[in-house]
Protein backbone atom coordinates (compact mmCIF):
# COMPACT_ATOMS: atom_id res chain seq x y z
CA UNK A 1 0.00 0.00 0.00
CA UNK A 2 1.85 3.27 -1.28
CA UNK A 3 1.95 6.09 0.93
CA UNK A 4 3.87 9.42 0.53
CA UNK A 5 5.32 9.00 3.66
CA UNK A 6 6.42 6.06 3.22
CA UNK A 7 7.71 6.69 -0.08
CA UNK A 8 9.93 9.63 1.39
CA UNK A 9 11.49 7.48 4.02
CA UNK A 10 12.58 4.62 2.31
CA UNK A 11 13.72 6.56 -0.70
CA UNK A 12 15.78 8.66 1.42
CA UNK A 13 17.73 5.94 2.51
CA UNK A 14 18.01 4.52 -0.37
CA UNK A 15 19.79 7.13 -1.79
CA UNK A 16 21.83 7.79 1.27
CA UNK A 17 22.78 4.05 0.55
CA UNK A 18 23.51 4.81 -3.63
CA UNK A 19 25.36 8.11 -3.24
CA UNK A 20 27.66 7.65 0.16
CA UNK A 21 29.72 11.02 0.20
CA UNK A 22 29.79 11.17 -3.62
CA UNK A 23 28.38 14.61 -5.10
CA UNK A 24 24.97 15.15 -7.26
CA UNK A 25 24.67 18.00 -10.06
CA UNK A 26 21.00 18.78 -10.49
CA UNK A 27 19.19 21.68 -13.44
CA UNK A 28 15.95 22.48 -11.70
CA UNK A 29 13.62 23.98 -13.74
CA UNK A 30 11.37 25.53 -11.12
CA UNK A 31 8.84 23.06 -11.94
CA UNK A 32 7.08 20.49 -10.30
CA UNK A 33 9.34 17.30 -10.80
CA UNK A 34 12.36 18.76 -10.37
CA UNK A 35 11.85 20.68 -7.30
CA UNK A 36 10.76 16.94 -5.56
CA UNK A 37 13.38 15.26 -7.43
CA UNK A 38 15.73 17.76 -5.92
CA UNK A 39 14.46 17.85 -1.94
CA UNK A 40 14.40 14.27 -2.05
CA UNK A 41 18.20 14.03 -2.71
CA UNK A 42 18.44 16.91 -1.13
CA UNK A 43 17.51 15.34 2.18
CA UNK A 44 19.73 12.21 2.03
CA UNK A 45 23.03 14.38 1.28
CA UNK A 46 22.35 17.64 2.14
CA UNK A 47 24.86 20.07 0.19
CA UNK A 48 26.70 17.40 -1.74
CA UNK A 49 23.25 18.26 -3.95
CA UNK A 50 24.73 21.19 -6.27
CA UNK A 51 21.27 22.61 -8.16
CA UNK A 52 21.74 24.72 -10.88
CA UNK A 53 19.20 27.42 -12.18
CA UNK A 54 19.56 29.02 -15.26
CA UNK A 55 17.72 32.41 -16.67
CA UNK A 56 17.79 31.95 -20.38
CA UNK A 57 15.61 35.02 -20.85
CA UNK A 58 12.40 33.58 -21.68
CA UNK A 59 11.11 32.74 -18.32
CA UNK A 60 7.86 34.23 -17.00
CA UNK A 61 7.96 37.59 -15.11
CA UNK A 62 10.08 37.79 -11.88
CA UNK A 63 10.41 34.04 -12.15
CA UNK A 64 14.11 33.67 -11.75
CA UNK A 65 14.10 35.58 -8.25
CA UNK A 66 11.22 34.23 -7.48
CA UNK A 67 11.72 29.97 -7.92
CA UNK A 68 15.40 31.26 -6.73
CA UNK A 69 14.04 32.28 -3.43
CA UNK A 70 11.49 29.69 -3.39
CA UNK A 71 14.71 27.06 -3.55
CA UNK A 72 16.80 28.47 -1.03
CA UNK A 73 13.48 28.64 1.53
CA UNK A 74 13.81 25.19 1.03
CA UNK A 75 17.28 24.68 1.65
CA UNK A 76 18.88 23.77 -1.51
CA UNK A 77 22.40 24.26 -2.48
CA UNK A 78 21.36 26.77 -5.65
CA UNK A 79 23.15 28.52 -7.69
CA UNK A 80 21.89 30.65 -10.01
CA UNK A 81 22.93 31.62 -13.25
CA UNK A 82 21.93 34.64 -15.30
CA UNK A 83 23.15 34.15 -19.29
CA UNK A 84 20.24 35.88 -21.07
CA UNK A 85 22.38 37.32 -22.97
CA UNK A 86 23.79 34.19 -24.52
CA UNK A 87 20.22 32.72 -25.31
CA UNK A 88 19.49 35.68 -26.63
CA UNK A 89 22.38 35.69 -28.81
CA UNK A 90 21.85 31.97 -29.67
CA UNK A 91 18.06 32.81 -30.52
CA UNK A 92 18.85 36.24 -32.69
CA UNK A 93 17.27 35.87 -36.38
CA UNK A 94 15.16 32.93 -35.72
CA UNK A 95 11.78 32.47 -36.58
CA UNK A 96 11.31 28.55 -37.29
CA UNK A 97 9.89 26.90 -33.66
CA UNK A 98 12.17 23.77 -34.00
CA UNK A 99 15.20 25.95 -34.44
CA UNK A 100 14.23 27.90 -31.55
CA UNK A 101 13.86 24.81 -29.55
CA UNK A 102 17.52 23.62 -31.31
CA UNK A 103 19.21 27.09 -30.28
CA UNK A 104 17.61 26.95 -26.21
CA UNK A 105 18.79 23.20 -25.84
CA UNK A 106 21.95 23.97 -27.19
CA UNK A 107 22.48 26.53 -25.17
CA UNK A 108 21.56 25.20 -22.12
CA UNK A 109 23.98 22.09 -22.73
CA UNK A 110 27.17 24.99 -22.97
CA UNK A 111 25.66 26.39 -19.82
CA UNK A 112 25.07 23.08 -17.79
CA UNK A 113 28.35 21.28 -19.03
CA UNK A 114 30.16 25.07 -17.71
CA UNK A 115 28.80 25.06 -14.47
CA UNK A 116 29.15 21.29 -13.95
CA UNK A 117 32.76 21.48 -14.46
CA UNK A 118 33.13 23.58 -12.00
CA UNK A 119 31.72 21.30 -9.38
CA UNK A 120 35.41 19.42 -8.18
CA UNK A 121 34.65 16.00 -8.41
CA UNK A 122 30.80 15.53 -9.23
CA UNK A 123 29.89 11.90 -10.29
CA UNK A 124 26.40 11.84 -10.71
CA UNK A 125 23.67 13.65 -12.14
CA UNK A 126 20.43 14.22 -10.85
CA UNK A 127 17.31 14.73 -12.72
CA UNK A 128 13.64 14.67 -11.80
CA UNK A 129 12.10 12.35 -14.54
CA UNK A 130 8.95 10.50 -13.75
CA UNK A 131 6.91 7.12 -15.21
CA UNK A 132 5.39 8.54 -17.75
CA UNK A 133 8.14 10.25 -18.84
CA UNK A 134 9.91 6.82 -18.79
CA UNK A 135 7.39 5.28 -20.55
CA UNK A 136 6.96 7.91 -23.20
CA UNK A 137 10.29 8.53 -24.75
CA UNK A 138 8.93 10.93 -27.15
CA UNK A 139 8.02 13.52 -24.16
CA UNK A 140 9.89 16.53 -24.16
CA UNK A 141 9.52 18.22 -20.65
CA UNK A 142 12.29 20.20 -18.87
CA UNK A 143 15.98 20.93 -18.93
CA UNK A 144 16.45 16.79 -18.68
CA UNK A 145 14.45 15.72 -21.86
CA UNK A 146 15.99 18.64 -23.69
CA UNK A 147 19.62 17.13 -22.66
CA UNK A 148 18.19 13.75 -24.11
CA UNK A 149 16.51 14.92 -27.32
CA UNK A 150 20.01 17.02 -28.50
CA UNK A 151 22.46 14.64 -27.19
CA UNK A 152 23.92 13.65 -30.28
CA UNK A 153 24.76 17.07 -31.59
CA UNK A 154 28.32 17.32 -31.65
CA UNK A 155 29.54 14.73 -29.41
CA UNK A 156 28.16 13.92 -25.44
CA UNK A 157 28.99 16.72 -22.94
CA UNK A 158 30.99 15.62 -20.30
CA UNK A 159 28.23 16.11 -17.75
CA UNK A 160 26.29 13.59 -19.52
CA UNK A 161 29.24 10.68 -19.09
CA UNK A 162 27.76 10.93 -15.27
CA UNK A 163 26.13 8.18 -13.46
CA UNK A 164 22.06 9.28 -13.10
CA UNK A 165 19.70 8.96 -10.25
CA UNK A 166 16.37 9.48 -10.83
CA UNK A 167 14.23 9.30 -7.22
CA UNK A 168 10.86 10.10 -9.38
CA UNK A 169 10.70 7.58 -11.99
CA UNK A 170 8.10 5.11 -10.50
CA UNK A 171 5.71 7.68 -9.63
CA UNK A 172 2.82 9.63 -11.61
CA UNK A 173 2.40 13.48 -11.44
CA UNK A 174 -0.18 12.80 -8.60
CA UNK A 175 1.84 10.88 -6.60
CA UNK A 176 4.86 13.76 -7.33
CA UNK A 177 2.87 16.15 -5.81
CA UNK A 178 1.74 13.98 -2.45
CA UNK A 179 5.21 13.40 -2.23
CA UNK A 180 6.25 16.74 -2.21
CA UNK A 181 3.43 17.83 0.16
CA UNK A 182 4.70 15.18 2.90
CA UNK A 183 8.41 16.90 2.01
CA UNK A 184 6.94 20.50 2.70
CA UNK A 185 7.41 21.90 -0.64
CA UNK A 186 5.01 25.14 -0.73
CA UNK A 187 1.84 24.96 -3.01
CA UNK A 188 3.19 27.93 -5.48
CA UNK A 189 5.95 25.11 -6.56
CA UNK A 190 3.54 21.92 -6.35
CA UNK A 191 0.46 23.59 -8.10
CA UNK A 192 2.14 25.55 -10.34
CA UNK A 193 1.34 24.98 -14.31
CA UNK A 194 3.13 23.18 -16.89
CA UNK A 195 5.83 25.52 -18.83
CA UNK A 196 7.50 24.41 -21.51
CA UNK A 197 11.67 24.32 -21.52
CA UNK A 198 11.94 26.98 -24.23
CA UNK A 199 9.66 29.20 -21.98
CA UNK A 200 8.61 32.15 -24.11
CA UNK A 201 10.26 31.79 -27.08
CA UNK A 202 7.64 29.61 -28.51
CA UNK A 203 4.93 31.96 -27.45
CA UNK A 204 6.44 34.86 -29.31
CA UNK A 205 5.86 34.44 -32.91
CA UNK A 206 8.54 35.00 -35.10
CA UNK A 207 11.99 36.02 -33.76
CA UNK A 208 12.67 36.86 -30.53
CA UNK A 209 13.98 40.03 -29.00
CA UNK A 210 14.49 41.10 -25.01
CA UNK A 211 11.78 44.08 -26.22
CA UNK A 212 9.34 41.58 -27.58
CA UNK A 213 10.06 39.24 -24.25
CA UNK A 214 9.11 42.31 -21.77
CA UNK A 215 6.25 42.82 -23.46
CA UNK A 216 5.17 39.39 -23.57
CA UNK A 217 5.92 39.33 -19.45
CA UNK A 218 3.79 41.93 -18.41
CA UNK A 219 0.74 40.58 -20.75
CA UNK A 220 1.59 36.83 -19.18
CA UNK A 221 2.05 38.51 -15.38
CA UNK A 222 -1.13 40.13 -15.25
CA UNK A 223 -3.40 37.25 -16.94
CA UNK A 224 -1.87 34.71 -14.17
CA UNK A 225 -2.25 37.14 -11.40
CA UNK A 226 -6.06 37.79 -13.11
CA UNK A 227 -6.71 33.85 -12.78
CA UNK A 228 -5.10 33.50 -9.42
CA UNK A 229 -7.52 36.21 -8.29
CA UNK A 230 -10.23 35.13 -9.73
CA UNK A 231 -9.75 31.92 -7.69
CA UNK A 232 -9.43 29.93 -11.52
CA UNK A 233 -5.60 29.59 -11.65
CA UNK A 234 -6.24 25.73 -9.84
CA UNK A 235 -8.87 24.95 -12.10
CA UNK A 236 -7.13 25.46 -15.48
CA UNK A 237 -4.25 22.99 -16.61
CA UNK A 238 -2.16 25.56 -18.19
CA UNK A 239 -2.37 29.17 -19.38
CA UNK A 240 -0.45 32.07 -21.06
CA UNK A 241 -0.24 34.44 -23.90
CA UNK A 242 1.42 34.64 -27.32
CA UNK A 243 2.71 37.37 -29.26
CA UNK A 244 1.18 37.58 -32.36
CA UNK A 245 3.55 38.63 -35.58
CA UNK A 246 1.33 41.04 -36.54
CA UNK A 247 -0.46 44.45 -35.76
CA UNK A 248 -3.92 45.92 -35.36
CA UNK A 249 -5.64 49.45 -35.57
CA UNK A 250 -6.89 50.59 -32.67
CA UNK A 251 -8.55 53.96 -31.50
CA UNK A 252 -6.81 55.78 -28.21
CA UNK A 253 -8.07 59.28 -27.46
CA UNK A 254 -8.27 61.18 -30.87
CA UNK A 255 -5.21 58.73 -31.75
CA UNK A 256 -4.79 55.93 -34.45
CA UNK A 257 -3.18 53.06 -33.50
CA UNK A 258 -1.12 50.33 -34.89
CA UNK A 259 0.50 47.86 -32.33
CA UNK A 260 0.88 44.39 -31.14
CA UNK A 261 -2.17 41.93 -30.60
CA UNK A 262 -1.89 39.11 -27.94
CA UNK A 263 -3.99 35.58 -27.90
CA UNK A 264 -4.88 34.17 -24.33
CA UNK A 265 -4.92 30.37 -23.82
CA UNK A 266 -6.25 28.98 -21.40
CA UNK A 267 -6.85 24.79 -21.31
CA UNK A 268 -7.98 22.26 -19.31
CA UNK A 269 -6.27 18.79 -19.53
CA UNK A 270 -5.54 15.51 -17.79
CA UNK A 271 -2.03 15.03 -19.15
CA UNK A 272 -1.87 17.44 -21.79
CA UNK A 273 -2.11 15.12 -24.39
CA UNK A 274 -5.51 16.61 -25.36
CA UNK A 275 -7.00 19.79 -23.98
CA UNK A 276 -10.38 21.72 -24.26
CA UNK A 277 -10.34 25.37 -24.09
CA UNK A 278 -11.19 26.61 -20.85
CA UNK A 279 -14.59 28.00 -20.54
CA UNK A 280 -13.24 31.39 -18.37
CA UNK A 281 -16.27 33.24 -17.38
CA UNK A 282 -16.84 36.46 -19.80
CA UNK A 283 -16.59 38.91 -17.17
CA UNK A 284 -12.67 37.70 -16.44
CA UNK A 285 -12.01 37.86 -19.61
CA UNK A 286 -13.59 41.43 -20.25
CA UNK A 287 -11.44 42.62 -17.30
CA UNK A 288 -8.52 41.20 -18.24
CA UNK A 289 -8.44 42.22 -21.47
CA UNK A 290 -9.23 45.76 -20.54
CA UNK A 291 -6.66 45.74 -17.85
CA UNK A 292 -4.06 44.37 -20.60
CA UNK A 293 -4.71 46.89 -22.81
CA UNK A 294 -4.46 49.99 -20.26
CA UNK A 295 -1.13 48.88 -18.76
CA UNK A 296 1.09 46.94 -21.48
CA UNK A 297 2.55 50.26 -24.02
CA UNK A 298 2.29 48.17 -27.32
CA UNK A 299 -0.33 46.20 -27.28
CA UNK A 300 -4.20 47.47 -28.48
CA UNK A 301 -5.78 43.99 -28.94
CA UNK A 302 -6.55 40.55 -27.05
CA UNK A 303 -7.49 37.31 -28.40
CA UNK A 304 -8.96 34.14 -26.73
CA UNK A 305 -8.08 30.93 -28.36
CA UNK A 306 -10.97 28.51 -28.34
CA UNK A 307 -9.39 25.96 -30.21
CA UNK A 308 -8.82 22.15 -28.56
CA UNK A 309 -6.37 19.64 -28.66
CA UNK A 310 -6.77 17.98 -31.08
CA UNK A 311 -6.33 19.10 -34.11
CA UNK A 312 -4.60 22.13 -32.55
CA UNK A 313 -1.52 21.96 -29.59
CA UNK A 314 -1.41 23.61 -26.44
CA UNK A 315 1.45 25.85 -27.77
CA UNK A 316 1.04 27.72 -30.87
CA UNK A 317 4.60 27.02 -31.89
P1 LIG B 1 1.53 21.01 -27.12
O1 LIG B 1 1.80 22.41 -27.59
O2 LIG B 1 2.34 19.99 -27.86
O3 LIG B 1 2.06 20.96 -25.62
O4 LIG B 1 0.07 20.66 -27.07
C1 LIG B 1 1.84 19.90 -24.71
C2 LIG B 1 2.57 20.22 -23.42
O5 LIG B 1 3.98 20.20 -23.64
C3 LIG B 1 4.54 21.48 -23.41
N1 LIG B 1 5.55 21.71 -24.45
C4 LIG B 1 6.87 21.62 -24.24
N2 LIG B 1 7.57 21.38 -23.11
N3 LIG B 1 9.58 21.60 -24.34
C5 LIG B 1 8.93 21.40 -23.17
O6 LIG B 1 9.61 21.21 -22.16
C6 LIG B 1 8.94 21.86 -25.51
O7 LIG B 1 9.57 22.05 -26.55
C7 LIG B 1 7.51 21.87 -25.44
N4 LIG B 1 6.55 22.08 -26.38
C8 LIG B 1 5.35 21.97 -25.74
C9 LIG B 1 3.38 22.45 -23.46
O8 LIG B 1 3.64 23.62 -22.70
C10 LIG B 1 2.26 21.62 -22.90
O9 LIG B 1 2.32 21.56 -21.49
Amino acid sequence: NWTSESFVESTIAQLKEKLGDDKVVMGLSGGVDSSVAATLIHRAIGSNLYCIFVDNGVLRKDEFEGVLESYKHLGLNVKGVDVKEQFYTALAGLTDPEAKRKAIGRTFIEVFDHEAHLIEGVSWLGQGTIYPDVIESVSVKGPSATIKSHHNVGGLPDFMKLKVVEPLNTLFKDEVRAVGRTLGIPDNILKRHPFPGPGLAIRILGDITPEKVAILQEVDALFINGLKKYDLYDQVWQAGAMLLPIQSVGVMGDERTYERVVALRAVTSVDGMTADWAHLPYEFLADISNEIINKVKGVNRVVYDISSKPPATIEWE
